[in-house]
């Protein structure tokens, strides 16, 4: 059975907690008694996804003096700062790189040089994997072949905190996000798809075959996994995947989408042709969860619900896809 570090009046630092995973983050930190502290540049987040019960350093993760006093006292740090858009990361690798790998030294050297106490936890993604041009889900002890120049600096991003781990002994921790989704989320394929299901009159495009695969997890899910594997005290490895493990392909996505959204009618017609970048299969399976007692509590439709409100109270007015 194990045990979990309580959070309660820890401090807590959460890198890009202005952004859409990392705001949920930061909501449930709060909520669990946590003094949180959001760094984040606001490239991409948002100020008003902070909670108000968390302090907000707008800052870049670059900039090791920027960010160094607040690390040094902190007990947890949760990184999540990064461009993680894979076709913005296509666009400008050389950015995607700098931030994403850069980024996650400059944390890593602050707990080095000050704080080697503090626990690590990298968010990467289940991208680091590739795909086998077949559906299956990677466990944390397949092999590794990035197939983008995002999925690449997530990887980087890994050896480097493992090797932080392995040198220094700081106790760095990695999550692989397969798709997550839900509210705040200001990008990505349930958001084209209720843009385009909105304006749709009969039919609705798929960039693609439209068999492309997916393993989509609810934020609120996601959320737990993350704190769980970063608050355990027994772990079995250091990597983590973050999935469901149940697959479901982007035709069958936007099918769910077009009903909930009260256009069930709507012709599905696929362009064959998909964006740099893309993949068909972005599956893996949360073996190692297991352990730490996770699961999933929402299921597609309803997590799909959520954000189909949230998206129709919000609008698509200050959000920009890429
Ligand atoms: N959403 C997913 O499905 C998913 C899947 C796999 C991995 N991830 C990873 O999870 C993390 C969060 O993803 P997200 O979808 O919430 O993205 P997001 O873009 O909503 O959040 C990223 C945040 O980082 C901030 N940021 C970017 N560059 C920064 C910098 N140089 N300094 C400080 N802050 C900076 C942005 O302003 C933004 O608020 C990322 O590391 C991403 O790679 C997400």
């Amino acid at each position: 059975m194990n045990n979990f570090l309580n959070v309660q009046k820890k401090n807590v630092v959460v890198t890009g907690g202005a952004g859409f995973v990392a705001s949920h983050l930061a909501d449930e930190l709060v909520e669990r008694g946590a003094h949180v502290t959001v760094v984040d540049s606001l490239v991409d987040g948002y100020r008003e996804n902070v909670p108000a019960g968390a302090e907000l350093i707008v800052a870049d993760v670059r900039d090791t003096a920027a960010i160094d006093n607040v690390i040094a006292s902190a007990d947890l740090v949760f990184h999540h700062a990064a461009v993680a858009s894979v076709p913005r990361a296509s666009a400008d690798p050389a950015t995607a790189y700098d931030v994403n790998v850069s980024g996650t030294i400059a944390v890593l050297e602050c707990i080095r040089r000050h704080n080697a106490t503090a626990r690590f936890l990298l968010a990467s993604s289940a991208s680091v994997y590739g795909t086998t041009g077949e559906p299956y889900a990677f466990s944390e002890e397949d092999r590794t072949a990035p197939a983008s120049p995002y999925a690449s600096s997530k990887l980087m991003a890994e050896v480097v905190a493992l090797s932080y781990r392995r040198t220094y002994g700081i106790d760095a921790r990695i999550v692989r996000y397969a798709n997550i989704f839900g509210p705040r989320q200001p990008r990505y394929i349930m958001f084209d798809f209720y843009g385009k299901i909105l304006r749709a009159d009969d039919f609705l495009e798929i960039l693609g075959s439209g068999m492309q695969q997916r393993d989509f997890v609810y934020v609120s899910d996601a959320v737990n996994a993350t704190i769980s594997v970063l608050t355990a005290n027994l772990l079995d490895g250091c990597i983590f995947n973050v999935a469901t493990g149940s697959a479901t392909s982007v035709v069958d996505l936007a099918g769910c989408m077009a009903s909930l959204m009260g256009k069930p009618g709507l012709k599905l017609v696929t362009t064959g042709k998909s964006w740099v970048g893309d993949i068909d299969y972005l599956l893996c399976a949360p073996t190692k969860l297991a352990s730490l007692a996770w699961h999933a509590n929402i299921d597609l439709p309803t997590g799909v619900g959520r954000y189909i409100r949230w998206m129709n109270e919000r609008g698509l007015r200050t959000l920009a896809s890429g």
